[in-house]
C-alpha cells in the first residue's frame, strides 16, 4: 500500500494504490487506513470494482455502524434494498434517467450546496464512502472543502467567539430552503440534532469547523444573526485555497471524513448523462477495534 499526498492540497487529499479494498482484512492494514483519515480526511483509491454487497462489507468492517436514517430511504426510493446503502445516482429502479420531478431528484439536487452527510444524526455521519458505478463523459466532479485548515486560518477574534457554540441541524430546513419539503410523516424520521460548531478530533485533537447546508440555527443567539454567522463561516470555509475537486473515473471509491470536511456536488447535464453513485456512510461511534 502507498499513500501519495496531493500537490495543491498536501495534508488534505492523498491518493492510496496497491490496495484492494475488497480483500482488506487485517486489522493492522484497517487501523493505518483510519490513521490516514485522520491525517488526511479525504482518501481516493482507484480501481476498486465493489459491488454493493462488497461496498456494506467493506464500510462495516473500516468503522462498525451505518448510517440508515437517510432523505433517500425516507423518501421510500431504495433500489437496493438496503437503507445503508444510499443511491446517489440519477437513475430509478427501472434504469431509465430520473424525470426533472422524482422527488428523490429533486431531494438529492441538494447535494449541491456545501454539507456533511448526516450532521443531522445523532450521533452524526463520520466517514461517508462513495463508490463510482457509471461516471458520465462530461466532469461531474465532488468538490472537498478542508474544515481544518478554514478553523486555523480564522483568526483568534472569530476562535472565540465561536467557542463552545452549538449549531441545530436539519435536513427538513436545508431542503425546504431550496424548495423542497418532506410530508410530515418523513419529517417525523428527520428530527435533527445539536452539534458544537467546533469540533476536535478525539484521536488527534486538531480541531475543525462543524458546518452544513444543514445547518439550521446557532442555540442560544437570535435566529437570523446564528444564520449570519454560519453564512459568513461557509464562505470563509469554501475560498479556493481549501477546496479540493475530484474528478471521477469509474470504480474510484473516495472516503471523507464528514467530522472534518464539507463537500458538494458540481452540476452536469443529468437530464441527458447517467452518473451511478452508491454511498455508505458509518456513524460517530468509539471505533469498535
Ligand atoms: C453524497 C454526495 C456528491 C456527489 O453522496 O453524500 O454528496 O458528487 N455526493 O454525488
Ligand atoms: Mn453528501
Amino acid at each position: 500500500m502507498r499513500i501519495t499526498s496531493g500537490q495543491a492540497n498536501p495534508r488534505f487529499v492523498a491518493e492510496v494504490s496497491g490496495i484492494d479494498l475488497r480483500e482488506t482484512q487485517d486489522r493492522e492494514l484497517l487501523g493505518s487506513l483510519r490513521a490516514a483519515m485522520d491525517e488526511y480526511a479525504v482518501l481516493v483509491f482507484r480501481n476498486q470494482p465493489f459491488t454493493n454487497d462488497e461496498q456494506l462489507a467493506f464500510a462495516q468492517r473500516f468503522d462498525g455502524v451505518l448510517h440508515t436514517k437517510t432523505s433517500v430511504a425516507v423518501l421510500g426510493k431504495n433500489r437496493f434494498g438496503n437503507e445503508a446503502l444510499t443511491d446517489v445516482s440519477n437513475v430509478g429502479a427501472g434504469g431509465d434517467i430520473l424525470a426533472a420531478d422524482d422527488r428523490r431528484r429533486m431531494s438529492t439536487v441538494s447535494n449541491r450546496l456545501w454539507h456533511t452527510d448526516a450532521s443531522f444524526e445523532e450521533p452524526a455521519g463520520r466517514y461517508s464512502m462513495l463508490s463510482a458505478r457509471v461516471v458520465p463523459p462530461v466532469r461531474a466532479d465532488t468538490e472537498f472543502a478542508d474544515m481544518r485548515a478554514a478553523y486555523d486560518a480564522l483568526d483568534d477574534a472569530m476562535k472565540a467567539t465561536i467557542d463552545g457554540l452549538q449549531v441545530h441541524h436539519s435536513i427538513a430546513y436545508s431542503r425546504h430552503v431550496m424548495g423542497f419539503d418532506f410530508s410530515p410523516e418523513e419529517r417525523e424520521k428527520l428530527k435533527g440534532a445539536d452539534h458544537p460548531l467546533v469540533l476536535a478530533n478525539v484521536r488527534t485533537g486538531r480541531r475543525s469547523l462543524y458546518l452544513a447546508s444543514h445547518a439550521e440555527s446557532v442555540l442560544d443567539m437570535p435566529v437570523p444573526e446564528g444564520r449570519l454567522l454560519l453564512r459568513d463561516l461557509i464562505e470563509h470555509a469554501t475560498q479556493p485555497r481549501f477546496v479540493h475537486a475530484h474528478v471521477w473515473q469509474p470504480d474510484d471509491f473516495v472516503i471523507w471524513d464528514n467530522l472534518a470536511t464539507m463537500h458538494r456536488a458540481r452540476p452536469f447535464d443529468d437530464r441527458k448523462y447517467r452518473r451511478e453513485m452508491c454511498r455508505t456512510t458509518t456513524l460517530d461511534l468509539p471505533f469498535a477495534v
